[in-house]
């Protein structure tokens, strides 16, 4: 008996299994094929969001860092302004300290002190005098008083050129506070809402005093204050048979010295 050996075929090689295994392989293969494009899709969407997410952190770097140097700008022109005032200052001491009567201009605290006792909203001008480089000027406008209803009464010719470039729409009358109605002729249009002096007055004689107050009222609506602060710790305008009821405010210490206000008016 003869035997004839048959090749073994491979188990699952059938014709049928092969076409199922081919199909199969084209559908994996199909399937990688989209994963893979998924995936570079994914791939690129992911670099888009990433491109966008710096852009947007560069941007707001970018807007960080202007606002940092224009801050930065805008604190240094302060400061140079602030040592030019001093600097202008200590020249109009040395040059005539009894005028001047300071060696600094006032302090931002004391100049809205000041200003906080004038109301902006009664209408009219209102007069500052002894301006100097402005700090009480631009606490009034601070606090609500237009530029052009200042009328700024100021002796020193450097000062007063400063003022007119600064306070543009301000009226700035160069001359005497201590003739004020004299210096003012042709200056006030109606009565004046507050009167606010910066004069160092104590280095005037008390009968010079009481005359500025006298004056300075015969300028003033009926009711409106003369504002004066003072380092020391009396009244600077006399009071004795002067008329006038006054109020002196708490130290601001904020200042170099210290200093108070005192406000008076027209005791009726
Ligand atoms: C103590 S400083 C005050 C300056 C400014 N208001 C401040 O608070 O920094 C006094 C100012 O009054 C001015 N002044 C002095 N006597 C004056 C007068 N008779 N008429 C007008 N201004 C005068 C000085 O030139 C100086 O600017």
């Amino acid at each position: 008996m003869s035997t004839t050996l048959q090749p073994r075929r491979p188990r699952g090689t059938s014709l049928a299994a092969r076409i199922g295994q081919s199909s199969m392989a084209a559908r994996i293969e199909d399937e990688m094929r989209v994963t893979a494009a998924d995936l570079v899709d994914s791939v690129a969407e992911a670099r888009l969001k990433v491109a966008a997410v710096r852009y947007k952190v560069e941007g707001e770097v970018r807007n960080t860092a202007v606002k940092f140097k224009t801050r930065v700008s805008r604190a240094a022109d302060g400061a140079k302004l602030k040592l030019g005032d001093e600097a202008r200052f200590i020249k109009s001491w040395i040059d005539d300290p009894g005028r001047t009567g300071s060696v600094t201009p006032s302090s931002p605290f004391l100049a809205r002190r000041m200003a906080s006792f004038v109301d902006p909203a009664i209408p009219g001008p209102v007069i500052e005098i002894g301006p100097g480089t402005g700090p009480v000027t631009e606490a009034l406008i601070e606090r609500g008083v237009s530029e052009d209803r200042l009328i700024l009464v100021e002796y020193s010719p450097e000062f007063c050129k400063l003022l007119r470039q600064r306070f543009p729409a301000a009226t700035v009358v160069e001359g005497d506070a201590y003739a004020l109605s004299g210096t003012l002729a042709g200056h006030l249009p109606e009565k004046a809402v507050a009167i606010v002096s910066s004069l160092p007055l104590f280095n005037r004689p008390p009968a010079m005093r009481s005359a500025l107050a006298n004056d300075a009222f015969t300028l003033l609506q009926d009711g409106g204050p003369l504002i004066q602060f003072t380092y020391s710790v009396i009244s600077p305008v006399p009071r004795k048979g002067s008329g006038l009821k006054s109020f002196v405010s708490d130290w601001v210490l904020r200042n170099i010295p210290p200093a108070r206000v005192w406000v008076y008016r027209k005791a009726v």
